[in-house]
C-alpha cells in the first residue's frame, strides 16, 4: 500500500483526493488546504484526516507521494519543500510560473531520485490516446496540420496566470506528445480583453521539424466550452472532441496509397466518415494511476518534469514572440 496525500483541495485538488480514495493499492492518508473550511468540507466528505498545516499532516500521516494542487504561483515553493522532504510529487500543470523554478524542481527530483510528474491531463484523455495510436499507425498519413481549439468563459479563481500558461499549455503539451518531434519555431499573438490583468485570448502557430504546423486558438472569452483538435494529413482528417471523448475520421478518397505516405498530395475528395469507438474513462484516474505506477515501478511517468518544463518553455516563447516580432516596413513607416 502506498500512502497518498493532496495539498490544495479546491476545484481540481478535491478530484485528486476522490480518485486516490477510490484507487486500489493506495491509501489516501490526508489532505491539506490553507482554507480551513475547504479542508474540512473535503476531509469530511471523504472521511479522511484533514489539515490546514501541511507540516503537521506530513509528520502525522507520513505519505509516500502527493499531488500538489495549489495555485500556480505556489507550485515552486510547495513542490520544492515536498521534494526536499523525499516525497514523490504529481505537480498540477503548469509545472511552475518561471523556467528557472521548473528547472530547479526537475534538478531536485533527479538529485533525490524521486518521481516528478506534471498534470498535463489531456495525454490521458481516451479520445486523445486513440488519436495518437491511430496517427502512429499512419491512418492520417503525413501530418500537415494540427489545430487545437480550447475556448471557454473566464474562471475568476485563476488570478496568477494568463491564458497561454494556464490553458494553452494543455494543447502545447498534447500536440508535442502527438508529434514527438522538435519544435523549430513558434509565433503567437495575445489579447487582453475584459477579465484580468493578463492575456485572455491567444492565437498561436508552431512549426515542427518535419514541416507539420500546429495552430492554437485558446481563450477565456467564449460563452461556451469547446475542446477540439483536428489533425489534417494526406489520407484524411481526424476530428477529436476532448470534452465528449469522441473521435471521427474523414477519409480522403483519393489519398496516396498506404505505402506512399510521404508523397505529395495529388488531390482531395470526400470519402467515408468513420466514428471511432472509444473506451471512455476518467482522464484524471488514468493520470494518477500512471503516477502511482511510476513510483511503484521506479520508471518515468508519462508526463515527466522535463515534459512540463518544455511545455512551459514553449508557452513563454509564444507570449514573448508577439511582443518581439519584427514589424513590417509599412507599419514602421506609419506615424
Ligand atoms: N489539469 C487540469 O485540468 C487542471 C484543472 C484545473 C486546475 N489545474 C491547476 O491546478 C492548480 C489549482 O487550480 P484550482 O483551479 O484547483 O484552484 P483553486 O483556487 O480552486 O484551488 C486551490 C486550493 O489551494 C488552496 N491553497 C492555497 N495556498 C495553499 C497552500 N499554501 N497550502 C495548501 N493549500 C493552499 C486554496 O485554499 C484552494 O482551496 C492550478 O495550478 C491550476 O492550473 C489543473
Amino acid at each position: 500500500m502506498l500512502k497518498a496525500a493532496v495539498i490544495g483541495v479546491g476545484s481540481i485538488g478535491q478530484n485528486h483526493a476522490r480518485v486516490y480514495r477510490e484507487m486500489d493499492g493506495v491509501n489516501l492518508v490526508g489532505i491539506s488546504d490553507a482554507n480551513a473550511g475547504t479542508a474540512a468540507k473535503i476531509g469530511n466528505r471523504l472521511n479522511i484526516p484533514f489539515y490546514t498545516d501541511v507540516t503537521k499532516m506530513l509528520e502525522e500521516q507520513k505519505p509516500d507521494l502527493l499531488s500538489v494542487c495549489v495555485p500556480t504561483s505556489l507550485h515552486y515553493k510547495v513542490g520544492m519543500e515536498m521534494l526536499e522532504r523525499g516525497l514523490h510529487v504529481l505537480m498540477e500543470k503548469p509545472i511552475t510560473s518561471t523556467l528557472e523554478q521548473g528547472e530547479e524542481l526537475c534538478a531536485k527530483a533527479k538529485e533525490k531520485g524521486l518521481v516528478l510528474a506534471v498534470g498535463h491531463i489531456e495525454r490521458f484523455n481516451p479520445a486523445a490516446m486513440e488519436l495518437r495510436r491511430r496517427m502512429k499507425e499512419g491512418m492520417v498519413g503525413r501530418v500537415y496540420k494540427i489545430h487545437a481549439q480550447r475556448l471557454s468563459p473566464y474562471p475568476p479563481r485563476i488570478q496568477d496566470a494568463g491564458v497561454v500558461i494556464d490553458l494553452a499549455s494543455h494543447d502545447i503539451d498534447l500536440i508535442r506528445y502527438l508529434m514527438n518531434e522538435e519544435v523549430l519555431r513558434v509565433y503567437g499573438e495575445t489579447i487582453q480583453t475584459i477579465n484580468s490583468d493578463r492575456e485572455d485570448m491567444f492565437s498561436g502557430l508552431m512549426r515542427f521539424r518535419g514541416g507539420t504546423v500546429g495552430v492554437l486558438d485558446v481563450n477565456w472569452v467564449t460563452p461556451t466550452k469547446i475542446r477540439r483538435l483536428t489533425v489534417t494529413g494526406s489520407r484524411g482528417m481526424f476530428d477529436c472532441n476532448l470534452l465528449s471523448q469522441e473521435l471521427f475520421f474523414y477519409e480522403n478518397e483519393v489519398a496516396p496509397s498506404q505505402w506512399d505516405t510521404l508523397s505529395i498530395l495529388r488531390g482531395v475528395s470526400e470519402g467515408n466518415v468513420l466514428g471511432i469507438r472509444i473506451q471512455r474513462h476518467e482522464p484524471l484516474a488514468a493520470e494518477l494511476n500512471d503516477f502511482v505506477g511510476a513510483v511503484r515501478d521506479g520508471r518515468n511517468p508519462t508526463v515527466s518534469g522535463a515534459d512540463g518544463l518544455e511545455t512551459l518553455r514553449l508557452a513563454l516563447d509564444f507570449v514573448r514572440s508577439g511582443k518581439e516580432v519584427v514589424l513590417v516596413d509599412e507599419v514602421k513607416a506609419a506615424p
